[in-house]
């Protein structure tokens, strides 16, 4: 953690204030460093007192992504978010972690960005990122699994993303096969995974991740499609929160399936899902198949059976549930 991380992990934890003698000691700086760094964060946008008998309290954070603030908020995780790292602007962030993951980073970095100029989605659509209102970033893994099993970290971050939802602002989202994240059936989070692959083995997987927070409008194109968790729940949502809550998440479900644990995860994401049950339209390539959803598979797979009575296994493409 870097010593602003420190800083305001010590602020948090002691909401009444901690002096600056005590900050001093913890970090072990000088006293005039300690109110240097408090003078930065304060022009980053923390409002921070400063008084003789409590010393320096943190009156209110700005709503604005730092990574310090993040690792601060997130403590100690296994892998996912050991490393955090935030831009203003770019094109994806999924290009930028697809240069870390060559430049031979470690697994477990985050990088969010307060808007994209270039934001993908899956299917080669274009995904809107309006800055400051949503949550886009990207989660670099090298799992030990094949090519195939690689579905299984879609599942896994559906089920993820849907918990740390529902612990920050209340809202239960239906989970769309294989990882879009819905409310009353307008789309609210998108997963884009991307891979790296040789035939038997994944060099590296690409998480992307998009969460519509705080917009209060769509373009006219999108709004019978999307909502946002602000509209659906009437009130402004802490970005910076509900950003460590989905990463605390979701390495927790990264942690069970590097764990040879996919079968828990994989319950959970059937008893959320919205598409099991269901009669679908599964459009792959040219390929349309119809039938009904029956179940997930081993390794993350949707088994649908089609109207001809065959089990059909479906690991891409996009699904339409239909009436
Ligand atoms: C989808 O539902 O089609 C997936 C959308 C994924 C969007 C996120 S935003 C952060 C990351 N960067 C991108 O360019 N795309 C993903």
């Amino acid at each position: 953690m870097t010593t602003d991380a420190k800083i305001l992990s010590a602020l948090r934890a002691n909401s009444e204030g901690v002096s600056g003698a005590q900050l001093a000691e913890e970090l072990a700086i000088s006293r005039a460093a300690v109110w240097a760094r408090i003078e930065e964060l304060r022009q980053a946008g923390y409002e921070i007192e400063a008084g003789p008998h409590f010393g320096y309290r943190l009156v209110s954070s700005p709503d604005a992504l730092h990574a310090d603030d993040l690792l601060a908020r997130l403590g100690k995780t296994r892998v996912i978010g050991r490393d955090i790292r935030v831009f203003e602007e770019t094109t994806s962030t999924n290009d930028v972690i697809e240069k870390l993951a060559r430049d031979g980073v470690k697994e477990g970095v985050v990088v969010f960005a307060e808007s994209q100029t270039k934001g993908r989605g899956r299917l080669g659509r274009k995904w809107v990122s309006p800055t400051h209102q949503g949550l886009w970033f990207s989660v670099l893994l090298r799992p030990e699994l094949s090519p195939q099993e690689t579905t299984q970290l879609t599942v896994a971050s559906a089920t993820a993303l849907r918990r740390a939802v529902k612990t920050v602002t209340g809202l239960r989202m239906d989970i769309k096969w294989p990882n879009d994240l819905l409310i009353g059936g307008k789309k609210v989070v998108g997963i884009l995974t991307e891979m790296s692959a040789e035939v038997d083995r994944v060099r590296h997987v690409i998480l992307g991740i998009g969460v519509d927070v705080n917009q209060e409008i769509f373009p006219p194109e999108l709004r019978k499609l999307a909502t946002s968790l602000k509209l659906e729940s009437g009130g402004e949502i802490c970005r910076a929160e509900l950003a460590t809550e989905m990463l605390r998440e979701l390495d927790m479900d990264y942690t069970r399936i590097c764990g040879g644990d996919f079968s828990a995860v994989a319950d959970e994401w059937e008893a959320a899902c919205a598409t099991i049950g269901r009669n679908v339209s599964v459009q792959m390539g040219s390929r349309l198949i119809r039938g009904s959803a029956e179940s997930l598979d081993d390794d993350g797979a949707l088994l649908v059976r089609t109207e001809h009575g065959h089990l059909e296994r479906i690991i891409g493409g996009d699904v339409t549930l239909e009436k």
